[in-house]
């Protein structure tokens, strides 16, 4: 099989219909904090157990296509010693990566951050394809504010989400590329339309210049919403139209697949918008993309509420996963109703 035949077949297998990816690939500290808000001390240990109630729940498979892992994780094992890509696998989920080390201050531009992690990334990304990592995720951050992002910060992180797209496709690893524009602010929702469609319209020049091969990448995008302290918070009707105004001006044709992240909204005005994108899909007669969800905190609220770090908890927990994980499925197709939450 063909280099491009695999990427494509990789990036195809992700976003089956009515399935979509969790992203599992909190950092050490992120997840500590999301511990620490159920009340559980964050330990080492603890991370492993809550990791291991998420990848154990049983038909998980039936609406994970993927999960996004980090480091730490792919490294780490069920009690019986069983690697968490190895089990991943055996279900038919993908191992994702997440291959980026996080932000650092952009220098001289107040407010802003950079995403780093190129150094040594062909070794590391040749590890992680043999323990079974067949796509890899790299976010670059955009905070909207009357002043950013600036056009610096836009193509300096666009230029190095395209040498980490090399990297991946030169690895035989789908790029999930995550541009990721803040919902945190106050600004209107035009406001939030125009920087996704400038972000994404340097993103796609960029990898394109770069010779990537967009046939073989999914873009992991937020949704275009209002500032989460904006007055006016938006319908899920204008939610998915000016989302999807944004990409058909931005995003090539060639890009087999886009999922979204959760940003920071509830889990059910994740699943609303969600839903409210499949209806306007099938309303316009389909878009070039594939569309997904991709989230974390979007599925992973209610399950950590669930389980509190208590081991009798944990099929409660599993329970309050596949409830999240049906109802995106459902809002996938565009078949959701609140009142099934
Ligand atoms: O990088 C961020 C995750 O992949 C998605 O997280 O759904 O909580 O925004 P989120």
């Amino acid at each position: 099989m063909s280099y491009t035949q695999t990427l494509q077949d990789t990036a195809r297998a992700l976003v089956a219909a009515r399935k979509g990816i969790l992203a599992a690939d909190q950092s050490p500290r992120t997840i500590d904090k999301q511990l620490e808000a159920i009340g559980v001390k964050p330990t080492a240990e603890m991370r492993r157990k809550y990791r291991q109630l998420l990848f154990t729940t049983p038909n998980i498979e039936e609406y994970v296509t993927g999960v996004i892992l980090h480091d730490g994780t792919i490294r780490n094992h069920t009690d019986d010693g069983t690697l968490f890509s190895d089990l991943l696998i055996a279900k038919g989920i993908i191992p994702i990566i997440k291959v980026d080390k996080g932000t650092v201050p952009h220098t001289n531009f107040s407010g802003e951050v950079l995403t780093q992690g190129l150094d040594n990334l062909r070794d590391r990304l040749e590890e992680y394809y043999n323990m079974g990592a067949r796509a890899a995720k790299w976010r670059a951050v955009f905070t909207i504010s009357e002043h950013t992002p600036s056009e610096q910060n836009i193509l300096f992180d666009c230029m190095t989400l395209s040498r980490y797209a090399a990297l991946c496709q030169e690895a035989g690893v789908v790029p999930i590329v995550e541009p990721e524009v803040l919902f945190s602010g106050n600004h209107s929702l035009e406001r939030a339309e125009a920087v996704t469609t400038q972000v994404l319209q340097k993103l796609f020049e960029q990898l394109q210049w770069y010779k990537i091969d967009l046939s073989g990448v999914i873009l992991k995008s937020s949704m275009v919403l209002a500032g989460s302290e904006y007055a006016q918070q938006t319908p899920a009707e204008e939610v998915a139209q000016a989302t999807m105004r944004t990409f058909m001006n931005s995003v090539p044709k060639e890009v087999p697949s886009i999922v979204f992240l959760s940003g920071g909204q509830t889990p059910q005005r994740a699943t609303e918008n969600l839903d409210a994108i499949a209806e306007l899909e099938a309303q316009e007669g389909g878009f070039p993309w594939e569309l997904a969800f991709s989230f974390s905190r979007g599925i992973e609220q209610p399950v950590q509420e669930a389980w509190k770090g208590k081991e009798e908890k944990v099929e409660e927990a599993q329970r309050a996963l596949i409830k999240r994980l049906q109802l995106n499925s459902m809002a996938d197709q565009g078949t959701y109703d609140p009142s099934m939450e």
